[in-house]
């Protein structure tokens, strides 16, 4: 049935109609927005490469997240930041240690009931070496430690489940930590919190503009002998496998934008609730061009949202929530 029997200009005569037949839809309940937390009392610092995006002290973060929760968005995504690092990260799994105190403050204020706290669990904001896991050294040679660094990594995510996140999301890339961490915080009587894999995070340059904000580059190396190699699809797949039997109970594939055909085959191939990570390097790009002029703002930030719920992603995170959630409420 051909033209001009066959019209498909009919169905988008108007913005009813459009509305009717559309697709993929995009709500503020499926935003995550990713704040990053500092010392101190009052402290907005701003992140030159993210504009908008601020380093804030627990007291800032609070009313940042009131506005989030006002505004309908989902959740977010909390990053440490410490004033003190060393070589084993002690940070990420102090009892005191940032994130955790800021985890407390917001779960005590009623008006953020609506919000789910998700805590990244990693090394790299804490430890001296900037690496996500320890450091063996000889002579010139290192290596990040697997086996080592899995201890380390449940007892931060225990930590954090016990001061009130409501899922914790392992982004370090070792091998074997879901299992570590389910144990851990089975033993520890958290077995009611959730663990998110960030299951398939590929090595990239897209991560740029986060290391500034959360301190995290490495001192020396890359992150390449623990995250995936951009090139690969189907080893992405077996990282989703294999997190899924260790006990992972949501999926998260990072970056969005540039891998949304491994979002889609993560999708066609897996049950599991799945959210997609648009990180800071997304952000700093279409900034960048709305800067210059030479993007519709508003548009080009709802379309590149749109592409990573219709390439699969039932949640996303994006440091666009609050800007977005503006819009769509
Ligand atoms: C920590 C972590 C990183 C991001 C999220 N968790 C940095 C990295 O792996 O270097 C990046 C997020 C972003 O770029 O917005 N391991």
């Amino acid at each position: 049935m051909n033209f001009p029997v066959t019209r498909m200009r009919r169905l988008r005569k108007s913005e009813a109609m459009r509305s009717l037949v559309r697709e993929t839809h995009l709500r503020p309940s499926q935003l995550i927005d990713g704040i990053f937390i500092c010392e101190g009392e009052g402290i907005r610092g701003p992140v030159s490469s993210m504009p908008g995006v601020f380093n804030l002290s627990i007291d800032e973060a609070v009313k940042e997240a009131e506005e989030c929760a006002r505004l309908g968005i989902g959740g977010l995504l909390l990053f440490g930041i410490p004033d003190a690092k060393d070589e084993r990260g002690t940070g990420a799994y102090a009892t005191d240690g940032i994130t955790q105190r800021a985890l407390r403050a917001l779960k005590q204020n009623r008006a953020l009931d609506s919000l789910i706290l998700i805590a990244d669990v990693c090394l790299c904001e804490y430890t001296s070496h900037g690496h996500c896991g320890l450091v063996a050294r000889d002579g010139d040679h290192y290596t990040i430690q697997n086996d080592e660094s899995l201890d380390l990594l449940a007892k931060t995510a225990v930590s954090l489940a016990e001061a009130g996140a409501d899922i914790v999301a392992p982004s370090d890339m070792m091998d074997g930590r879901i299992a570590a961490m389910r144990e851990a915080m089975d033993d520890a009587g958290q077995h009611d919190t959730p663990i998110m894999s960030y299951a398939a995070k590929f090595a990239s340059a897209f991560y740029g503009p986060f290391r500034e904000a959360a301190g995290s580059a490495p001192q020396f190396g890359d992150r390449r002998s623990y995250q995936m190699d951009g090139a690969n699809l189907r080893e992405a797949m077996r990282e989703i496998e294999l997190d899924i039997q260790e006990g992972a109970d949501m999926l998260l594939m990072k970056p969005a934008g540039p891998y949304l055909d491994v979002i889609r085959e993560a999708r066609t191939r897996f049950d599991l609730p799945l959210g997609a990570y648009q990180v800071s390097g997304e952000y700093a790009m279409l900034h960048a061009a709305f800067e210059r002029g030479w993007l519709d703002r508003d548009r080009a930030m709802l379309e590149s949202l749109q592409s990573i719920r219709r390439a699969g992603a039932d949640f996303i995170i994006t440091y666009f929530a609050k800007d977005a959630a503006k819009l769509l409420g």
